[in-house]
């Protein structure tokens, strides 16, 4: 049988609350397809840090490196200054295992209520490729005069040739096993360097490499127009870092709610394991209610098992997610049509059995 090393870090707030109905999901998803797990628990996150000021160390690092994916609930909790955990868990983690692309789909599914009057699943389907090691998060930049009333702030975007030719390479891949359309989101006329680079790559890579796919180019701006407006514009879309991270949120809520919003951080190279975590956050302000939907977790649990090979459980995985969306009331709140434990106990029935009434 076949046996997948997974690491589980549940984390802050709702993340834990989400990973448990992920976790159904999986136990449904070996029993039917006949596959097992050795799943490692981590106990990362703020109360970790809060008892002992370790956020990840190099040790535990090492041991993530060797287990084939990670799944990761939602780290950060108002109890934290802002970054500690962020930064030091999730950017850490992206950042040390190379996880270059962040895979982000924005699919709207049949019967999920959209903010979007008159959207359809047929004008919703595309995948944001983020990039997810450089740009605005590299962390570059400082504090002067610190404290003083002449204080300067700087953040400098980190855009190297070999980031963004890989990141662009990769979605461009992505889009030739799709409907062939890629579009580049950047500010180009307003960030001068690092947009001229993208720029450049975007049309030389398309060029030489793929030039059976179509390519376009929107600024980040008007890509939150388009988003709403007319989302089947995009099929891929290639971005930096930041522009990334905001037009992914837009993107879950045009496709119903972040809480049904999955991710991958992806080590195209397969050098280190990669890790597969919903879009949202920890939610302190739902936590502990059960009121977090559990779907954008177990949508991730469904990207997570495609990359380990286990297509049909991937399909089962979603499917599942899918039919428990058709049956609620809303997507998030006290008015779902039951707790974020008995989405997860229906979740998990529809995986072992699609028929189930
Ligand atoms: P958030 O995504 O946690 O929440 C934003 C809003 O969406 C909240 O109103 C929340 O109740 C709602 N929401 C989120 N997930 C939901 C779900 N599954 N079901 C129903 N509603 C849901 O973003 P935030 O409030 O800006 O951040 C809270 C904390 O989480 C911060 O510390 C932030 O840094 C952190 N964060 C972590 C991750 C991650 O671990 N990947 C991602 C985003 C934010
Ligand atoms: C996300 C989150 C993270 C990001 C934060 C928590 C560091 O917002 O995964 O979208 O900005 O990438
Ligand atoms: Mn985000």
């Amino acid at each position: 049988m076949t046996s997948h090393a997974l690491a589980i870090i549940a984390g802050d707030g709702i993340g834990q609350e989400v990973m448990d109905q992920a976790l159904k999901a999986l136990d449904a998803a070996e029993r039917r397809f006949g596959f097992s797990t050795d799943r490692r628990d981590y106990d990362l996150g703020g109360r970790r840090y809060l008892a002992t000021g370790e956020v990840l160390s190099d040790e535990t690092l090492a041991e993530l490196d060797e287990v084939d994916a990670i799944l990761l609930g939602a780290v950060g909790t108002p109890d934290v200054p802002p970054g500690v955990l962020e930064r030091g868990l999730l950017l850490k983690v992206r950042f040390a295992f190379d996880q270059y692309v962040n895979l982000r789909p924005v699919k709207l599914l049949p019967g999920v209520p959209t903010p979007i009057a008159g959207l359809t699943p047929d004008r919703c389907d595309m995948v944001i490729v983020r990039e997810n090691t450089e740009g605005m998060y590299a962390g570059a930049g400082g504090l002067l005069f610190e404290g003083m009333s002449h204080e300067v702030a700087t953040q400098e975007s980190i855009n190297t040739r070999h980031g963004v030719e890989r990141v662009i390479r990769d979605a461009f891949t992505r889009a030739q096993a799709r409907r062939g359309h890629l579009t580049m989101v950047h500010k180009t006329n307003v960030l001068n360097y690092a947009g001229d680079l993208w720029m450049r790559v975007f049309t030389e890579i398309g060029e030489r490499e793929f030039p059976a796919v179509e390519r376009a180019y929107v600024h980040a701006d008007a890509m939150c127009l388009y988003l709403v407006n007319s989302p089947e514009r995009f099929d891929v879309v290639v971005t930096d870092n930041l522009f990334g991270d905001i037009i992914t949120d837009l993107g879950a809520a045009v496709q119903g709610g972040l809480g049904l919003a999955a991710s991958g951080n992806i080590d195209p190279t397969g050098t280190h394991p990669s890790m597969f975590e919903p879009v949202h956050g920890s939610a302190p302000d739902i936590a502990g209610m059960g009121w977090a939907n559990p779907v954008a977790a177990v949508l991730s649990l469904g990207m997570c098992l495609r990359q380990l090979g286990e297509g049909d459980a991937a399909d089962a995985v979603e499917h599942a997610a899918a039919t428990l969306l058709t049956e609620l009331k809303t997507m998030a709140g006290p008015d779902m049509g039951g707790s974020t434990d008995d989405l997860g106990d229906r979740i998990a029935t529809l995986v072992a059995d699609p028929d189930s009434p």
